[in-house]
């Protein structure tokens, strides 16, 4: 959101067109915001979690594209390779849900990146639609109520995230500053209420 702010600018539009500034968003406006759901998959797939899933073993002969597999082969899915492919998804480094969407729905033609963000065959993640769902509802909901921005140096110079994420099993980003708040009366009497609840 720091690096994307206009990715912000129009998830916020079509929130506050759906639901105003009265309520927070939840799961019966899952089919009314399109836009969040291009950013789950866009978040899915710019930076997977897992960029090299889990490994398996082949479990009898195979051949893939010419290559003999024996029994027993150890094989690695390249998520990340797979999510970055140029001709699946154009300038793959850049992070656009956009990519998603098409005449303002969600375009079913481009590839899911759920398709390989979460591993594969048999033991694929089981919490993979929980995870979706997670995704879904903190976007949604931290966007309804907050602006995040570059946070500002002493000489009040803004500072550009440099993207550096973890690299490992598990791929996060490093910590960085930032700037998040709210800017309308009725955002911060929903944050209060629903710290209430
Ligand atoms: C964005 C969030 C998540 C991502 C990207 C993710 C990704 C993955 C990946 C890549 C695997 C390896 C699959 C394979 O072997 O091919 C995996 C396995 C697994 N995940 Fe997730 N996961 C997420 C969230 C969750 C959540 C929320 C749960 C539980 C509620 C969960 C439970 C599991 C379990 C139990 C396995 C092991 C399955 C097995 O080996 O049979 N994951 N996940």
């Amino acid at each position: 959101m720091v690096l994307y702010p206009d990715v912000q600018v129009k998830a916020r539009k079509e929130i506050h067109k759906v639901m105003g500034y009265s309520r927070l968003p939840n799961f019966s406006d899952y089919s009314s915001l399109p836009y969040i759901h291009a950013i789950v998959k866009e978040s899915l797939r710019w930076n997977p979690v897992v960029p090299l899933a889990v490994p398996h073993r082949s479990t009898s002969d195979d051949v893939y594209n010419g290559f003999f597999l024996p029994e027993g082969t150890l094989v690695v899915g390249n998520t990340w390779a797979i999510l970055h492919d140029e001709s699946v998804y154009p300038e793959p480094m850049t992070f656009n849900p956009d990519r998603f969407m098409k005449d303002g729905e969600l375009n079913s033609e481009v590839r899911d990146p759920a398709t390989a963000a979460f591993g594969y065959g048999r033991r694929i993640c089981p919490g993979r639609f929980m995870a979706y769902e997670s995704m879904w509802i903190a976007i949604a909901a931290t966007l309804a109520v907050y602006t995040i921005e570059k946070a500002e140096g002493p000489d009040g110079t803004p500072i550009t995230p440099n993207g550096d994420y973890e690299q490992g099993f598990l791929c996060y980003p490093k910590p960085f500053p930032c700037k998040i708040y709210s800017h309308h009366i009725d955002q911060e009497a929903l944050i209060r209420a629903t710290a209430r609840i």
